[in-house]
């Protein structure tokens, strides 16, 4: 696990955007996995603004995203595909129908689970994984005490979860229990991993993630295993 702590949130962000924009630099078609949440914003802006200044393309890419809300359709305004659509994929150039969430509205989530699974498998599996990291030690909705060899599939939200996240809706009670999440077999399938977290918030998760035990109390712990993870934290994380 390679780590890299910077003096603040700005540069980390910077780091981990142009970590992306060099992975696509070698390997335009590379399959990105994607996180939402408060702390990709930065960097999906960072993004934005290097493809309008001609430094990275997305025209060959594919993408997966980590996960989304059960029960939450793709037009719904809290749902993760909204998210994406409105702070990257609607601003680059990915081509039509090359960006891929799980449908939170399908009527068997189970079976969606299993068919994002096989999707990802498909694609020959997600090149560069982007993760940010829950105060709780999550990564996707990968709650503490997931099995470290999941796949997708739904997972019942903490009430930590749904409060942190209580912010991206009107009440607390709007927001849902249940998510389909990649599992973290899914994300270790990866070639690559790079986690970005910032604020002291995550400093006790952080900590826990890099010299923890391995253990599913820290879901995060599981990167340990990976041969190819860059862990990207500012000081106060
Ligand atoms: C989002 C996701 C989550 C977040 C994590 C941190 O797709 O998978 O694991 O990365 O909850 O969220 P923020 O960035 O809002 O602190």
């Amino acid at each position: 696990m390679r780590v890299l702590i910077h003096p603040t949130p700005e540069l980390a962000i910077d780091c981990v955007s142009n970590l992306m924009i060099a992975r696509l630099a070698r390997q335009p078609d590379a399959v990105l996995g994607l996180a939402t949440g408060g702390t990709m914003e930065a960097v999906y802006a960072r993004l934005i603004a290097a493809h309008h200044a001609g430094r990275v393309s997305f025209a060959a890419a594919r993408s997966f995203n980590l996960d989304e809300y059960v029960g939450l359709a793709p037009d719904h305004p809290c749902s993760y595909w909204t998210y994406m659509r409105e702070h990257l994929f609607a601003r680059v150039d990915f081509a039509a129908g090359c960006t891929a969430l799980p449908r939170g509205d399908a009527a068997d989530p189970e079976a969606e689970a299993a068919r994002y699974e096989a999707e990802i498998a498909a694609a020959g599996d997600i090149s560069l994984q982007l993760l940010g990291l829950g105060s709780n030690g999550h990564i996707g909705f990968n709650e503490p005490t997931s099995s470290l060899s999941s796949l997708t599939r739904i997972k019942t939200l903490t009430h930590s979860t749904r409060a942190a996240n209580a912010r991206f809706f009107d009440r607390f009670d709007d927001v849902p229990r249940l998510a389909i999440t990649m599992g973290i077999g899914t994300i270790l399938r990866a070639d690559e991993v790079l986690l970005l977290a910032y604020g002291a918030g995550k400093a006790e998760s952080a900590a826990a993630m890099i010299e923890g035990p391995l253990a599913a109390a820290c879901p995060a712990s599981a990167l340990q295993l990976h041969r190819k993870v860059t862990v990207v934290l500012d000081e106060a994380a």
